[in-house]
């Protein structure tokens, strides 16, 4: 008896087998005729014009196109139509003078069987795996039901702190909430404001100092809020000596571009972005702190080398200023450098390499146009005013971000992760030498990304927005 169920068991096993192996090979045959058409000189020639005239808005990967639904058809014959005629009112002129007929034609193919490609990796992603140009990733869900986490922190001991916009600010152990936090200041949590980063200073082990960011509201007498940063400790999971080390003035009442994330240098340094408000131009004036990035030693106090310390009616804690909205800030864990991540108006999103006292010129320059389609500013580049190391048309509204450091991400190591809040999905960007050299667009469709963070254990966890959870970003072998 038992020998029979053995041999039945292997006879089944050889069937399964030969099965697979059957798929397999015609899966690989459709793919490597893709692939082989991809080799031949019109397709290679077809590549570069992509690179040269359209990947700056449908970026390196085709990802606009996966994230975009399709409004003037995918058939090749209607992405021709879309190369030759252009759509000027959002920025894509046609390209009826620049290339041939035959070199459009070409181009249309290429695109179309690139997305034919991806389709095949949408399919593996349904399986709970996501394809990417380097890695396989598995999201694992570690923590759900949330409203709108923003901030995220890791304890020494594993558990995470959550900040949710609406003004919690929760512990988690092993994805159970074990704690609200109590002792939280009065925070104006509406449209974009409320509690915003989390941040534990380098030190956290032996000093215990937490630091985070919200929409305070202004001292009596003032109307309206701005973005404030406090630290404090936890005691009993309730925030205890709190100190307010930074309060924006002036206080407004409108309820955007608010920043903020916090980031520490090596040397005992914090940095935060706060947005502009609506204020345009008034970034420009010292003597606010609208549209800036700031700079302060771990107590609060004026670092002696900031840049405007001498300078009469500059607030002292400017280290940049001309930015619009800054969202993703983080310092370089391999060099020192400082890089933001802003939201332009419709295009423009940027990525800035921010150097102390530096101008970075919204909206006197800008890639991007009004929401209503109107110029803002007809100039990309003036004097005295610094180019993002990279810009998206259109916008992906890019959010929280991290640099990968752990080795188990291979070929990321060195690369900017960033969420995007408008194109649900992780936009890796590659630097070389200060510049950036690649961008992809992974995990499409895994939701609005509020947030990316590495904990200390080497794993990328991203924030989702709706429905709210906490993701870990899992590698899977070869
Ligand atoms: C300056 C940015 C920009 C550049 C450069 C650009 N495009 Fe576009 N393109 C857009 C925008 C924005 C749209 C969406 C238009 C709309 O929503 O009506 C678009 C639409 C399209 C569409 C139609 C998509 C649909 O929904 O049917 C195709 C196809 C396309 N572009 C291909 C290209 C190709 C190929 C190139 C390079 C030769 C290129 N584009 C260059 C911005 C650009």
């Amino acid at each position: 008896m038992k020998n029979s169920i053995f041999l039945v068991s292997v006879f089944l096993l050889l069937i399964w087998s030969g099965c697979s192996f059957i798929v397999d090979s015609s899966k690989r045959k459709a793919d490597s005729a893709v692939s082989a058409v991809m080799q031949d000189s019109a397709m290679v020639t077809a590549a570069r014009n992509y690179a040269n005239f359209c990947a700056s808005c449908h970026w390196d990967d085709m990802g606009w196109f996966k994230t975009h639904k399709w409004k003037y058809g995918n058939r090749e014959e209607d992405i021709y139509n879309s190369i030759e005629v252009g759509y000027s009112d959002f920025g894509m002129l046609g390209y009826a003078d620049t290339l041939s007929e035959k070199e459009m034609t070409n181009l249309a193919k290429f695109i179309y069987l690139k997305l034919e490609l991806k389709e095949k990796e949408e399919f593996k992603k349904e399986q709970g795996l996501y394809v990417t140009e380097e890695l396989q990733i598995r999201p694992d869900t570690i923590i759900t039901g949330l409203n709108v986490p923003w901030g995220l922190a890791f304890l020494p001991d594993g558990d995470m702190l959550v900040n949710e916009r609406e003004g919690k600010m929760l512990r988690y152990r092993n994805g159970t909430l074990l704690a609200e936090i109590k002792g939280l200041p009065e925070i104006h949590a509406d449209g974009q404001g409320g509690l915003m980063d989390i941040r534990l200073h380098p030190d956290y082990k032996s000093n215990g100092w937490i630091y985070f960011a919200y929409t305070g509201v202004a001292k009596k007498g003032q109307k309206g809020w701005n973005t404030s940063v406090m630290r404090a400790k936890l005691k009993d999971n309730e925030l205890v000596e709190k100190q307010l080390l930074f309060e924006g003035i002036p206080a407004l009442t409108a309820n955007y571009h608010f920043g903020c994330k916090i980031t520490f240098d090596d040397k005992g340094h914090l940095f935060f972005g706060v947005g502009e408000r609506g204020t345009m131009k008034k970034v420009h004036e010292l003597s606010n702190d609208w549209g800036k990035v700031h700079r302060l030693n771990d107590d609060g106090s004026i670092p002696a080398d900031n840049p405007f310390i001498k300078t009469p009616e500059a607030r002292p804690s400017i280290w940049s200023y001309g930015h619009r909205n800054p969202q993703g800030l983080v310092v370089s864990p391999f060099d020192g450098t400082l890089w933001e991540s802003e939201h332009g108006p419709k295009g423009g999103d940027e990525l800035n390499l921010i150097e102390p006292g530096k101008n970075y010129g919204w909206p006197y320059i800008t890639f991007g146009i009004n929401y209503n389609g109107k110029i803002i500013s007809p100039d990309t580049a003036m004097a005295g005013m610094e180019q993002p190391a990279t810009y998206w048309i259109p916008s992906f509204a890019p959010c929280g971000m991290t640099f990968v450091t752990a080795e188990k991400y291979k070929n990321w190591v060195g690369d900017i992760v960033m969420g995007s809040l408008r194109f649900n999905n992780l936009v890796r960007v590659k630097l070389k030498d200060g510049k950036v050299i690649h961008k992809e667009a992974l995990l499409n469709n895994i939701g609005r990304m509020r947030n990316v963070e590495e904990s200390p254990d080497g794993f990328i966890y991203v924030s989702l927005e709706s429905p709210g959870m906490i993701i870990k970003l899992v590698p899977v072998g070869e």
